[in-house]
């Protein structure tokens, strides 16, 4: 089969052809409908420091999928030939303390799909049972793909309390952008968001945040404190990994708030620690997605809870054409990017 390769230590990626993968006991064999572009990917092409520390290629890419059973290894129970299932990107062990305490989010022997074993830039993939979340087909396949995504926002805005509450949101690309529609869906009263990317402004008022403010043009710190009538808001979300993100939500979340951190930075930070404590403020670091409570309320939003995170999903492209998405990806044009395996 042809598939998305990182086949040497350089930048780029080619169309290569590769071995079909093999079915193993407590495995499921999974026809790729759609996968979608993350920013990991891009790390990966661009072939930056973090790539060069972690991938030993060769190696399939991409983390991000939905697609079909079609077969079933020996001792999987609860999924068949036929369901409709979406990927969940780190592979854990079930056996480490983490594991073992529930909270295998951060199971100490975690691995990335895409990063260290073969990922679904591929029309076939072979993942461990636990990982093939089974997905509603009333879910479509564009919307499917990006469940692992989509969990990072819905793990970082349901961390605490967001009904009722004013939020803001810095960083609107696609985690950012969903998260906007996961706390409009929750019952978030205001969404408040930064972004300096015309088109993703544009996109973050599409999800339905009240206003966004662009650090570039205006230091959005006055202004938020206007409208919140000098409070502060309830609620503030990390998604830019930008350092300046961190000043601006120290100055603006309300004593008592809470600060939910999932951006990553490129350089350690120096923040102003103090004035977090006397806020009072309750700060969580958010790592990937709660198994399985936050598959299980993504799905419940996505099928009951009038979550839409259609706007977001700006272009469908054959799988062939992955230079082109990772162009637009790039060049911020794009909110979210899907890759289409079931034509051609
Ligand atoms: N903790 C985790 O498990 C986890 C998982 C996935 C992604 N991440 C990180 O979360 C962040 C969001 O992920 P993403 O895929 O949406 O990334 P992204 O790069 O698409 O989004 C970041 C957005 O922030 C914007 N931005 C840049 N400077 C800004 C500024 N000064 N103010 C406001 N916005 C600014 C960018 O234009 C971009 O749209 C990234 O830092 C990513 O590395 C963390
Ligand atoms: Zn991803
Ligand atoms: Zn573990």
């Amino acid at each position: 089969m042809k598939a998305i390769c990182k086949l040497a230590p350089a930048e780029g990626l080619t169309i290569h052809e590769v071995p079909e993968p093999t079915l193993r006991p407590g495995t499921v064999q999974v026809r790729v409908l759609r996968s979608s572009l993350c920013g990991t990917d891009m790390h990966i092409y661009r072939w930056d420091a973090w790539a060069q520390s972690r991938l030993k290629p060769p190696l399939i890419v991409g983390h991000e999928f939905c697609g079909v059973i079609e077969a079933v290894g020996e001792g999987v129970s609860g999924l068949k030939e036929g369901d409709f299932v979406a990927g969940e990107s780190h592979l854990v062990c079930g056996h480490c303390t983490p594991c073992r305490l529930g909270q295998a989010h951060v199971c100490l022997n975690t691995q990335i799909l895409g990063v260290d074993v073969d990922g679904c830039f591929a029309p076939r993939i072979v993942i461990p049972a636990q990982n093939a979340q089974r997905t509603d087909r009333r879910i479509p396949p564009e919307v499917a793909t990006v469940q692992d995504p989509l969990g990072n926002a819905v793990h970082t805005v349901l961390s605490g309390e967001i009904a009722g509450k004013t939020v803001l949101i810095t960083g609107c690309g696609a985690i950012g952008l969903f998260s906007i529609a996961v706390a409009k869906a929750c019952g978030a009263t205001q969404v408040l968001a930064t972004e300096v990317l015309p088109h993703r402004i544009e996109l973050a008022y599409q999800m339905g945040a009240d206003t966004v403010y662009n650090p570039l043009q205006q230091d959005p710190a006055p202004a938020i404190l206007r409208q919140t009538e000098g409070l502060g808001v309830d609620v503030a979300l990390e998604m830019s990994g930008h350092p300046s993100a961190i000043p601006l939500i120290t100055q603006t979340i309300r004593p008592g708030g809470r600060i939910s951190l999932l951006g990553l930075f490129a350089e350690p930070l120096t923040l102003d620690l103090n004035a977090l404590i006397f806020k009072g403020v309750e700060i969580h670091a958010i790592i990937g997605r709660r198994l399985y409570q936050t598959w299980e309320m993504m799905q419940a939003l996505l099928l009951f809870g009038k979550l839409d995170v259609r706007p977001a999903i700006t272009h469908q492209l054959p799988w062939y054409e992955y230079e082109h998405a990772f162009e637009l990806m790039r060049t911020g044009e794009a909110g979210k990017v899907v890759l289409v395996w079931d034509e051609k």
